[in-house]
């Protein structure tokens, strides 16, 4: 059986400057797929060629069998494909629980509003407590789980998950990482990007190495843990 999100010889970048060669990428249903590699290595620009807010130039992105390439950022979004981008993408200015009915306006039917809000306060208590606060006024880890909880409420099947622990706290992260296995649990597929290579080992079924745009490496976390040499060249320490 194909996997379900396919990213088949993939070229693309911005205006004219190529930044994904020729890129293959596959990713089960019900896996997690980390996208690993240091800075500037592509992981961000897969992610938006994946969410639609980057054309493809050459090859094609295919989810359930279906070309998703060309179609727009909206369409994409709702055949369940959600991404949470690098820097959270929360609305400052609206309060937690506004910017959770964002997130659950866009999820349309299915499982009532009211039940899946529920169930995402009950994964993250912190902002039950901050529902009529700011977005802009929580902290770091507190912004990053409204995000979360978000993209959550859209009812996703595929959620793409940009560096989510970036600026926080170990304990945070680790708070984080448990929710995403929880999601994992509830059948979600998943796409990571992280910079931390210890979560990305511990949680991912499969991981991705980029380097310049291109894949250098591709296998299970074991693997990619015995291969010092890889580890050390593209992902530094840690
Ligand atoms: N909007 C843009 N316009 C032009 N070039 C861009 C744009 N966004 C990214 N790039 C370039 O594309 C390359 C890949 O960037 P990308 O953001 O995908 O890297 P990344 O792997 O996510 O890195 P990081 O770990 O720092 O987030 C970089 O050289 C970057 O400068
Ligand atoms: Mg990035």
């Amino acid at each position: 059986m194909p996997p379900l999100l396919e990213v088949d010889a993939v070229t693309s970048g911005y205006g004219k400057v190529e930044i994904l060669h020729d890129l293959t990428i596959g990713v089960p249903e019900g896996a997690v797929v980390a996208l690993l590699g240091p800075n500037g290595a592509g992981k961000t620009t897969t992610l938006n060629v994946i969410s639609g807010t980057l054309p493809v130039w050459q090859g094609e992105v295919r989810y359930d069998g279906e070309r998703l390439d060309g179609q727009s950022v909206y369409d994409i979004a709702r055949r369940g494909i959600i991404l949470v981008p690098e820097g959270r993408g929360i609305f400052p200015g609206l309060n937690v629980r506004e910017n959770l009915e964002i997130g659950v306006r866009a999820g349309g039917g299915g499982e009532s509003r009211s039940a899946r809000l529920e169930s995402v306060l009950e994964t993250f208590p912190r902002l039950r407590e901050r529902l009529s606060q700011a977005a802009g006024t929580l902290s770091g880890g507190e912004q990053q789980m409204l995000a979360l909880s978000r993209a959550f409420l859209g009812n996703p099947r595929v959620l793409l998950l940009d560096e989510i622990s970036m600026g926080l706290a170990p304990r945070i992260v680790e708070q984080l990482f448990e929710s995403v296995d929880e999601l994992r649990r509830r059948g979600l597929t998943i796409v990571l990007v992280e910079q931390y290579l210890t979560y990305a080992l511990r949680f991912a079924d499969i991981c991705y190495v980029l380097s310049k745009g291109r894949i250098e490496f591709c296998g299970e976390p074991d693997e990619l843990r015995d291969s010092e040499a890889l580890a050390s060249s593209y992902l530094g320490a840690g």
